[in-house]
């Protein structure tokens, strides 16, 4: 896509974000997908926002849930962000992942986690707009996060 000639996706990726994954289970099953667009919204109400794409085949799926896990990923977990990036194959194959008691699923290591409900959704251009209220969270202060910026994983140092 471009504007004025110019290619949205290279200027888009001129800025640098996190990877993080959404994903609860679906019938006993993890699903999910990763997401660079995640986002801190609100204290007071604690609320998180991920941009979702109208052609994904996932998010149907979760947003049904009643519990939903992000996880940013850390910086050794480059394959994770891969494998669940991708389009294809068994996303979950190779990756460490636990489910909480309410179906949340939440990828072990992970620099911070959150235990979500999806608390409003608005359609925007070809994505949606997915806000998230947090019900519980950590993060671990020793995991440094996993980069993404011009298209390619990257890492802090
Ligand atoms: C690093 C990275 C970041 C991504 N960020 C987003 C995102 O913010 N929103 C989105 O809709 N898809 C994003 N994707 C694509 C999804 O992870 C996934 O491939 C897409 O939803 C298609 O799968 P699905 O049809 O199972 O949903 C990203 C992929 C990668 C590799």
């Amino acid at each position: 896509m471009t504007v004025l000639g110019v290619d949205l996706r290279r200027v888009y990726g001129a800025y640098p974000t996190g990877v993080a994954v959404v994903a609860g289970l679906v019938g006993g099953r993890p699903a999910g997908i990763a997401a660079s667009s995640f986002v801190p919204v609100s204290l007071d109400p604690p609320l998180v926002s991920v941009c979702v794409a109208h052609t994904s085949t996932t998010w149907p799926l979760l947003r049904e849930l009643p519990r939903i896990g992000i996880s940013v990923l850390g910086a050794h977990q480059e394959h994770v962000g891969r494998r669940l990036g991708a389009r294809t194959g068994d996303r979950f194959a190779g990756v460490d992942w636990r489910a909480t008691p309410d179906g949340c699923v939440l990828v072990e290591g992970a620099s911070a986690w959150y235990d979500c409900t999806v608390e409003e959704q608005f359609r925007s251009g070809d994505h949606d707009i997915v806000v998230f209220r947090i019900h519980d969270l950590d993060a671990a202060s020793d995991v440094p996060p996993l980069v993404f910026h011009a298209s390619g994983f990257r890492r802090l140092d």
